[in-house]
């Protein structure tokens, strides 16, 4: 995939689809900047399972790595990370915006606070490494590559509640268009992933509860492995995708078949 020395930033690289994209990456010879952030409600020690993605990176592959701390809904974190890149890893070439927040309920029940703060992470925060890499990338007169996980849930909604969710994906889809549009004339490709089910632990309770529900809408019948996404994202990293921008490819087993 012609990614040997490229350098890839992956935001919510620690766990679920993440890691499998700061895998899938560095398999391809790319040094891979791994973001994580904290969840401190689920206890889970990101930093330790940041740490452990540069060593998996490491003994696997043998390309170089960085474990950096930022939360995506914060402008200086994320200028911090860009900068912390630039002086560890070199010049940025690929970015994948991975990190998302999900919230849950009935439009009755969401409040301003809850609604905005989906937005922040999931559309600010896009747009804020988005413009942040554009901007190094014009200074520096590079050709770059931006890679947004979006969601079926863009286009399809959602049956069990997530409405700031399903409304912010729709926005990183409008996101991709527009920003594609607009550097397309300065060599930077932007593309997103329009994924459908994927087993990590942002659906695991769905799935536990009711996995043939879900499976009943699919027509090919079965969740996509972290993996089955991972290579779509390494290949609208990479050259081999040289004629696509502006795209969101559907990755959900058939479930939208636009
Ligand atoms: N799983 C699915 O079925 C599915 C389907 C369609 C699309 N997607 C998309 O795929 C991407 C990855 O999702 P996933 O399934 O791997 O979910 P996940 O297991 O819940 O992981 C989400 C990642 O985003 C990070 N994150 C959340 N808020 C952040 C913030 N403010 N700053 C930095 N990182 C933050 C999380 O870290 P913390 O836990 O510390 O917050 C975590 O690393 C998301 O964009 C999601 O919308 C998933």
């Amino acid at each position: 995939m012609q990614l040997t020395d490229k350098v890839v930033l992956v935001t919510g690289g620690s766990r679920g689809l993440g890691k499998a994209l700061c895998l899938g990456l560095a398999a391809e010879g790319a040094k891979v900047a791994v973001n994580y952030f904290h969840n401190e409600a689920k206890g889970i020690d990101l930093v330790a399972e940041a740490d452990a993605v540069v060593a998996e990176i490491a003994d696997r592959y043998g390309t170089e790595a960085l474990a950096i701390g930022g939360d995506m809904g914060s402008e200086a974190d994320i200028l911090a990370m860009f900068e912390l890149i630039q002086q560890k890893l070199g010049p940025l070439d690929v970015l994948v915006n991975n990190a998302a927040a999900l919230a849950s309920g009935p439009i009755t029940k969401y409040t301003e606070a809850e609604w905005n703060y989906v937005f922040q992470v999931n559309v600010t925060g896009t747009f804020i490494a988005c413009r942040e890499f554009v901007r190094r990338l014009l200074e520096q007169d590079r050709k770059g590559r931006i890679v947004n996980i979006a969601s079926q849930a863009a286009f399809l909604g959602s049956t069990s509640g997530h409405l700031p969710y399903d409304s912010s994906k729709g926005a990183v889809v409008s996101m991709t268009r527009a920003i594609a549009r607009e550097v397309a004339g300065k060599g930077i490709n932007v593309n997103a992933v329009a994924p459908g089910m994927i087993r990590t632990e942002m659906v695991a309770g769905r799935l536990a509860a009711d996995e043939d529900k879900y499976l009943a809408r699919i027509p090919l019948h079965r969740i996509a492995t972290v993996e089955e996404i991972s290579d779509i994202v390494t290949f609208l990293s990479s050259d081999r995708a040289s004629y696509m921008t502006g795209t969101t490819l559907d990755a959900t087993g058939g479930m939208m078949m636009r």
